[in-house]
């Protein structure tokens, strides 16, 4: 097979988020992390990460180097706002270098403003569930916007608003650490709130400096479909857990009213008009069976389908869900796509350049089929902190020795340059090769 070529103009790069890589930051992660027992797999924080914040201008040249031409990185909002209405302006000049840098080396900056976590003066007082946090969001937002907007073109306000609902509000893995259905719809609520604000408020600076604003929300889309053999129950168990998950946010987005089942059907003031494309960012899929034990997820139990291979966090490897994700979301908002998010846990990089190239060719074949996908931005760059998995789990192009914080490419940075620096998708066999 010959390799494919992507189409001109397409995106290509790495996506990171501020906490796993930057070090140095206090939020309601930081003291979260400090727990003990710790509620992270290996006991590890992020204290110092990967040392980004200052090793940021040395590890974008690298990423230029291999040929990447967009970068996706989120704002803290704890560095930017570190005491509710005091902004520190040299949080916020650091931002602004890491456009200029990116600038420089001809990578388009994709800015996320909130990647899960939060500052500890917002979370103290209820996180994203404080009736006030609109606000609070959209002010940060103007402030990020007045600084950075002049040379960002691509923003996500909130990144997967759902996963955050779920691991925070419902499984209680993270901060908050809260348990009930009731908390996670709560949460869901208060996030879409929060990015109507937040894009309303990266829209009116835009819109008075006569800067292009482009925004979205980087929707997780994670299908729940009934298991293999499925029974009526399995399938009604699905359906709801699906529909939340998976389309809620983006459909209440599209109509601009908090959509039943989660809100009561009212208008969300900002909400419509919010998206001027979709960040999407796809990892798997997993199947759903009817289990009784399991009200918090409505009776619905998740496993990966049986049949697929798996990553090393047990993930089931399925690139034809991104074509599917890609064809559903196209038909259903007609927005502009934009893969903010794809990558595998893959300790020894055995995984990684297939699980490339098979991704990379179901966005081809979803724009083959007619969807308007604009680039894809791989996670990750670096391997990093993976929340509460702590360094077990790696999903970067580059390894970081957690000693001395080097940076070495795997051989899957080699093909992703590759790909990069030719702008064609090779076949199989060519990844074998390389990969050796
Ligand atoms: C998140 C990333 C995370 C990745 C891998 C995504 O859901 O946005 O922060 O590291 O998944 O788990």
């Amino acid at each position: 097979m010959t390799p494919r070529r992507l189409p001109s103009e397409f995106l290509l790069g790495c996506a990171t988020a501020a906490h796993q890589v930057e070090g140095g930051i206090e939020n309601d992660w930081s003291r979260f992390e400090r727990q003990r027992p710790s509620p992270v797999a290996d006991g590890s924080d992020a204290s110092t990460a990967i040392d980004h914040y200052r090793r940021y201008a040395e590890d974008l040249q690298q990423l230029a180097a291999g040929d990447q031409d967009a970068h996706r990185f989120s704002v803290e909002w704890a560095r930017v706002e570190p005491e509710a209405g005091c902004f520190d302006s040299a949080a916020l000049r650091h931002y602004r270098d890491v456009v200029r840098v990116c600038r420089r080396l001809d990578m388009e900056p994709v800015v996320t403003l909130q990647h899960f976590t939060l500052p500890r003066w917002l979370a103290e007082r209820g996180g994203v569930v404080n009736p006030a946090a609109p606000r609070l969001f959209a002010r940060y937002a103007a402030a990020c916007a007045e600084t950075l907007g002049d040379s960002v073109v691509w923003w996500l306000t909130i990144n997967e608003p759902a996963v955050l609902a779920v691991q925070g509000y419902l499984n209680g893995l993270w901060p908050p650490q809260q348990r009930s259905i009731g908390g996670a719809l709560a949460a869901l609520r208060g996030l879409l709130r929060m990015h109507a604000a937040g894009a309303s408020a990266v829209h009116d600076v835009a819109r008075r400096h006569g800067w292009d604003a482009r925004v979205s929300v980087a929707h997780h889309e994670r299908r729940l479909r009934p298991r293999a053999g499925a029974t009526p129950l399995d399938r009604a168990a699905a359906v709801l857990p699906d529909f939340i998950f998976n389309r809620w946010f983006l459909r209440s987005c599209v109509a601009g009213r908090m959509l039943p089942p989660v809100g009561d059907g009212r208008r969300v003031p900002d909400l419509r008009g919010s998206l001027d494309f979709l960040g999407v960012n796809y990892y798997s899929e997993d199947t759903v069976s009817f289990d009784a034990r399991v009200p918090l997820t409505l009776f619905a139990s998740m496993a990966p389908d049986p049949d697929l291979p798996r990553s090393a966090f047990g993930w089931a490897i399925h690139p034809a869900g991104l074509r599917r994700a890609l064809n559903e979301l196209w038909l259903e908002t007609r927005l502009p796509l934009l893969v903010t998010e794809n990558g595998v846990a893959d300790n020894d990089d055995e995984l990684r350049p297939r699980y490339i190239v098979a991704h990379l060719n179901a966005v081809l074949d979803a724009i083959d089929d007619g969807a308007d996908v604009r680039g894809y931005l791989h996670w990750t760059a670096w391997d990093n902190f993976e929340w509460a998995e702590g360094y077990t789990k790696r999903f970067g192009l580059y390894a970081v020795d957690r000693e001395t914080l080097s940076r070495t490419p795997k051989p899957s940075a080699a093909l992703f340059a590759e790909i990069c620096r030719t702008r064609s998708v090779p076949d199989a066999a060519r990844v074998t090769a390389l990969a050796r």
